[in-house]
């Protein structure tokens, strides 16, 4: 592999660490290879970061044929910077693209590729509590074409952007309404796959969620309307009577690596932690009984993120008296505490640059 890089002449100027948001700032390069059936994925580059060329017809413009990851960079306190997990996040880009029927990465050769872009843009992890350098891998179709295939040319990239929380809300817990009227996906479909068409499909709900004043919509399974599965842009653990309980993988929910962490650390941390089908019945139950102690999100971009009021039509359930519960805080401040160096890292999830 010969990695072509071409620096920019014009640097930006960096944005202000305390006000990030999310996703709007990118950094002065990225990384891209193309495809070609035949060759392989080929001319791999560090180029400035800008616009792409491409055809009214690109495949990926009609139907939908994306993928990507979502990882973070993080600064340490000895001022280094180190990734948490990179192999799971690319062996995952891997499953999700064998589901799209997009040719796999070399997962070794991606990441070399990705420490060099980091290497470039060390700069741009930022330093402020809270914040770090969200990494977002993604490959699309290509090909020029109307014809329903599967596409013979691909571009795969890497785009990095200085972010801080991804709710506005921060660690204050969020309020998440529980959607009854569509679904996310099914068994069989492409859930378990980090696709762009998951979040297409999930935006419709988007909106009655904002209506209810909720941040994200509780997703229910796509059979029986009955299981939970996962939040927007999150999986959900819930805390009913000193167990921590997510929903198992079954084909339809994303398999995330914070939820993975999330599970192992728990363990750890001797806290009960089972993954296995939960319903809304058993949820509202336990909410009626008083023994729902908890309930958090979690996810590369949002975290730990604590939800505070579950909403049905128009019932409202207030959890754990709308404050962050202490499981979440203390799984929160380990999680957090190893992915920014502050913390040692016995399970060896880190890789410092
Ligand atoms: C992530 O947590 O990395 C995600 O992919 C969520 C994203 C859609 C904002």
């Amino acid at each position: 592999m010969a990695l072509r890089i071409e620096l920019t002449n014009n640097p930006k100027a960096k944005p202000d660490e305390s006000a990030l948001g999310f996703g709007k700032y990118f950094t002065d390069h990225m990384f891209i290879m193309d495809y070609t059936e035949g060759i392989g994925w080929h001319d791999e580059r560090i180029v400035p970061f800008g616009p792409l060329a491409m055809s009214p017809a690109a495949m990926v413009l009609h139907y939908g044929q994306a993928i990507f990851e979502g990882l973070k960079a993080y600064r340490r306190p000895d001022g280094k910077i180190q990734l948490f997990r990179p192999m799971e996040n690319l062996n995952r880009f891997n499953r999700s693209a064998d589901r799209l029927c997009i040719p796999r990465i070399d997962t070794e050769m991606v990441f070399n590729c990705l420490t060099k872009l980091l290497e470039i843009e060390a700069d741009w992890v930022p330093h402020s509590a809270g914040t770090s350098l969200y990494i977002r891998p993604f490959a699309v179709a290509m090909d020029p074409v109307l014809g329903v295939h599967v596409a013979n040319t691909y571009h795969f990239m890497i785009i990095l952007s200085p972010v801080g929380n991804y709710y506005a809300e921060g660690l204050k817990p969020v309020r998440i309404l529980v959607e009854d009227e569509y679904v996310r996906a099914v068994r069989g479909g492409m859930g378990f796959a980090k696709a762009a068409g998951n979040y297409a499909v999930s935006l419709i709900a988007d909106h009655t969620a904002k209506a209810h004043g909720c941040a994200q919509v509780l997703w229910l399974d796509g059979v029986e309307r009955k299981y939970i599965e996962e939040v927007g842009s999150m999986n959900i653990f819930f805390k009913i009577n000193g167990q921590l309980i997510t929903p198992a993988l079954q084909g339809s929910i994303l398999g995330g690596i914070t939820r993975k962490s999330v599970l192992e650390l728990a363990g750890k941390m001797g806290f009960d932690a089972v993954e296995r089908q939960i319903s809304i019945d058993e949820v509202l139950q336990a909410h009626a009984d008083g023994t729902l102690e908890e309930v958090f999100g979690t996810g590369t971009a949002a975290v730990i993120s604590p939800v505070g009021h579950l909403v049905i039509g128009d019932k409202e359930y207030r959890i754990a008296d709308g404050e962050m519960g202490p499981c979440a805080s203390a799984i929160y401040d380990k999680l957090t505490g190893i992915q920014f160096g502050k913390l040692e890292d016995e399970m060896d999830w880190t890789v410092v640059l």
